[in-house]
Order: structure tokens, then C-alpha cells, then sequence
């Protein structure tokens, strides 16, 4: 074909250029004619170059950094070791445990609840991006401790569906512990699409490819406090209304109910939401108030309080962390089967929304003197009106459906939960924050 085009001969798309048959008019210009013929020729001959030159391009050239085969592969060093580790991670106790894929695993709870699966003899796999949303070396920390209780973290995006349909290829996750998202209140103004990245594009993805494995897991998802937004009847049960989210987090966790509500429906997917209130501990998140007061309080830097309009303090119903994780044990151990196969429904399937809090919101004028007596150091206090940038006047769970059909029952209240989160960043941070302990036991 190359060596037609350099005879200048016409091109060889059938029917196109019939010169035999041309209409009069062409003889009359046929020496134009000629020419013209002769530079089509020419443009098609360098056409072909250019199309010969970047199929060689990309055929030669690497693929970029940002395909998803270059990532699996980044995280498949050697592909059948990471294999091993994947298997060796997930593999339970004995016949008759779970075996759980935990996304979010590097962060405040995904890591309390890994460790607390494993330790009972569950099999365990963590998943997280391990995103920069705050320092990043506090979840490579976590992730140390994961290592050491033997549960392997992959590195991964839930958006990533080739991951994840690797991931139930690889191992039939009995259950899926959902903690993964982009969490923060106040964030939302600053970067909103990481919040439909996360807890809407991705929490989709994950339900595609748990909805067509086979089997299909059950799970089990955190949602959030927030859902009841400007609701003022109190405590918060499951049963009031959750349709006007103050901040786009909470409408985003919102969307998610909906959205789990909609697999349910159409795949037989088992979907337990948590709606989680304010937790607190060891190895908690930096972005929230109980740990940068620790933080600004030793450092004696002014912190800000913030209160209502009519000068009442902001109150939280703040749920240690071991609560927490008992309520999702109980939610995943309570957890009936999905029941569709091959993407379909066989039959209805669980769909459950609980409340996780501790019952006794607290203000947080009274968090911040129970820091001071824990740190021994008076904080400089500056009282602020709540910005009206996400954040709720107050927050109290009602938890009784949780008790009765999940086992909850909350057992550490403020003052000792604080203790311990104390005592532990005491330990990580030092109380200079030179000393990085992330040696720290959990
Ligand atoms: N901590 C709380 O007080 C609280 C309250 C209500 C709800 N929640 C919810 O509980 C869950 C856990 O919260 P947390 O406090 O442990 O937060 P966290 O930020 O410490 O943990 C979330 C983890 O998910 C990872 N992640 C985020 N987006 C991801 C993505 N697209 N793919 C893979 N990994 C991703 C992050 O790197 C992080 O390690 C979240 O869903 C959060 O919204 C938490």
C-alpha cells in the first residue's frame, strides 16, 4: 500500500476516484487535474506517516501514570505476592468467621475496627487512598499497627473498579465495612467535589462491584449524624426527618442512604447504615475540635469555642471510639445475607438505619475544662458565634433501636474517653509535639 501511495497512484478507497469514468469537465483541466491529483496523493502519503508515527507512540510509550492498570500494577508488586498477602490477610480464624473488606482502613475507625475483626478471628483486608485531607502520616502510622496485627492495607481508590472487582476475584468477602470518605464538615466549602468523589461516585462504584460479585457480601456503611441537619426535636431518632442537611457532607451521607436504598431494592444487596455521632479516641482525626483543642491547649495558643446565637454552648453527643466499634461488630454480626446473584434480586433483603451515639450530648465548654484538668493546663478561651458554615447547633441520639437489635450499649462516657485519647497523644506526639511515637499500642 506504501508503495502506491509514492507512485502517486490514487488512493485506494473503493468507489472514490474513478478516473477512467471521470466527467468531461475534468478534461478540460486535466493538467490541473493532474496536479491535483498529485497533491492529494501527497497529503494522504504524510497522513498515513502521521498515523504510522503515533501508533508506534503509543504502542512503544509506557502507559501514563494515571491508568488504572499502572496503579493496580504499582500496587501489584510482583502481582502473586501481593496475591499472597491479600489471601494470607483475609484468611479467618477457622470456618464460620467472616471475612471482611474494610475500606477506609487507614483512618480513625477503619483502623479500631480492623483491629477489633482481626483480633476475634475474622479475616481482614483494609483498603484506603490514604488522601491528604490531614496528615498523612498519622494513617501510614495506623497502617503500621494494621501491618502488625497482620492486616494488609491495599493502596486504592474506591472509584477504582478494577481494584475492587480484582479484590472479589481474589477473595469472596463474606462482608463489606464501608468507612471510606471524604469526612469533615467545614471542608465542603473548600473542596466540595471531594465529597461527591468519595461518598457518592464511589460509594456507587463499590455497590456495582459488590452487586455483582458472587457472592454477594453484606454490608455495612457508616452514615452520620449530620443526615438530621436542622432537626430540633430531640433525642434524634431514626424516624424524624433527615431531608434538610445544614452542610453538603451531610447531604452527601444523605445521598448515600438513598442511594444504598436503591441496590437494596433493585440488586439484594444487604446494606446496615450507622449513623455515627461525634467519635472520639486513640488515634482519632486532627481535623476535629476534642484533638486540635489537645493540641492548641499545650501549645498556648488561643482556641475557639463557639456558641449559639442566644449564647448558649455548642453541644455534642460525643461516642468513644470502643462504642463505636461495638456497634459495628453488631451490625455486621447481625448482618442477614444479600440475596441476589449475578447482579440480580432473588428476594428482599435487609435494610437497616441505626443511630450509633452515647446519649449525653455534652457542651463544649465542659470538653474543653475536662482537656484542661487532663492536660493541666488552662486554655486561652475565645468564645465565638457558631459559624453558619455546616456545623449544628447540638446533637443527641436517640439509640434505643440500636440497643434492642444490635446489643449497643455505650460504656464510656466523656471524661474517660478523654483520658484515654490523652494518655495516647501524650504518647505519639509528646507533649511538644517532637516525639513521633507511632509505635504507640491501640
Ligand atoms: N469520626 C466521626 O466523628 C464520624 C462521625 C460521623 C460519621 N463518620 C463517618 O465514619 C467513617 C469513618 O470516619 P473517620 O472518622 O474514621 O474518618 P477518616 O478520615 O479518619 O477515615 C476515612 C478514611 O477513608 C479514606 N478515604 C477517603 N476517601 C477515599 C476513597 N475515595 N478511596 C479510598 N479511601 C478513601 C481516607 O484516606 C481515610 O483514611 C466516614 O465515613 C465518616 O464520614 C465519622
Amino acid at each position: 500500500m506504501a508503495s502506491s501511495l509514492l507512485d502517486n497512484s490514487p488512493p485506494s478507497t473503493p468507489g472514490k476516484f474513478k478516473p477512467d469514468k471521470a466527467p468531461p469537465y475534468l478534461h478540460h483541466h486535466h493538467h490541473r487535474s493532474l496536479r491535483l491529483q498529485s497533491n492529494i496523493s501527497k497529503l494522504t502519503f504524510y497522513s498515513f506517516l502521521f498515523l504510522v508515527l503515533f501508533f508506534f507512540f503509543f504502542l512503544l510509550s509506557p502507559p501514563s501514570s494515571s491508568s488504572p492498570r499502572r496503579q493496580l500494577s504499582a500496587d501489584l508488586p510482583g502481582g502473586r505476592q501481593w496475591e499472597k498477602k491479600v489471601l494470607k490477610s483475609t484468611r479467618p480464624e477457622s470456618a464460620g468467621f467472616f471475612t471482611v473488606l474494610v475500606t477506609g482502613a487507614a483512618g480513625f475507625v477503619g483502623t479500631h475496627v480492623s483491629i477489633a475483626l482481626k483480633r476475634r478471628g475474622d479475616g481482614v483486608l483494609g483498603l484506603d487512598n490514604f488522601n491528604h485531607y490531614y496528615d498523612v502520616n498519622l494513617k501510614h502510622a495506623r497502617r503500621n499497627v494494621l501491618d502488625r496485627a497482620g492486616i494488609f492495607v491495599v493502596e486504592g481508590d474506591i472509584n477504582d473498579a478494577d481494584l475492587l472487582r480484582r479484590l472479589f476475584d481474589v477473595v469472596h468477602f463474606t462482608h463489606v465495612m464501608h468507612l471510606a470518605a471524604q469526612a469533615g464538615v467545614r471542608y465542603a466549602m473548600q473542596n466540595p467535589k471531594s465529597y461527591v468523589h468519595s461518598n457518592i461516585a464511589g460509594f456507587v462504584n463499590l455497590l456495582e462491584v459488590c452487586k455483582s460479585a458472587n457472592p454477594q457480601p453484606a454490608i455495612v456503611w457508616a452514615s452520620s449524624s449530620s443526615v438530621y441537619g436542622l432537626n430540633s426535636k430531640v433525642p434524634f431518632s431514626e424516624k424524624d426527618r433527615t431531608d434538610r442537611p445544614a452542610s453538603l457532607y451531610a447531604a452527601t451521607k444523605k445521598a448515600g442512604e438513598e442511594i444504598a436504598h436503591t441496590y437494596n431494592h433493585i440488586h439484594g444487596l444487604s446494606i446496615t447504615g450507622l449513623r455515627f455521632f461525634t467519635v472520639y479516641g486513640p488515634w482519632g482525626r486532627p481535623d476535629m475540635a476534642y484533638f486540635f483543642f489537645t493540641k492548641d491547649i499545650l501549645k498556648g495558643k488561643e482556641i475557639s469555642v463557639f456558641e449559639t446565637a442566644d449564647g448558649r454552648s455548642v453541644a455534642r453527643d460525643f461516642t468513644y471510639i470502643d462504642d463505636i466499634v461495638k456497634g459495628c461488630l453488631g451490625a455486621l454480626d447481625t448482618a442477614k445475607k444479600s440475596t441476589g446473584s449475578g447482579g440480580k434480586k432473588k428476594g428482599p433483603a435487609q435494610l437497616r438505619i441505626y443511630n450509633l451515639g452515647n446519649t449525653s450530648p455534652v457542651p463544649m465548654t465542659k470538653m474543653v475544662s475536662i482537656l484542661e484538668k487532663l492536660l493541666k493546663v488552662k486554655a486561652k478561651k475565645k468564645a465565638q458565634p457558631l459559624p453558619k458554615n455546616g456545623d449544628v447547633e447540638f446533637t443527641h441520639a436517640n439509640i434505643s433501636l440500636a440497643q434492642r437489635e444490635l446489643g449497643y450499649k455505650p460504656a464510656t462516657g466523656l471524661e474517660s474517653g478523654l483520658k484515654k485519647f490523652v494518655r495516647w497523644y501524650v504518647s505519639y506526639y509528646g507533649t511538644t509535639k517532637k516525639k513521633n511515637g507511632s509505635s504507640s499500642a491501640l
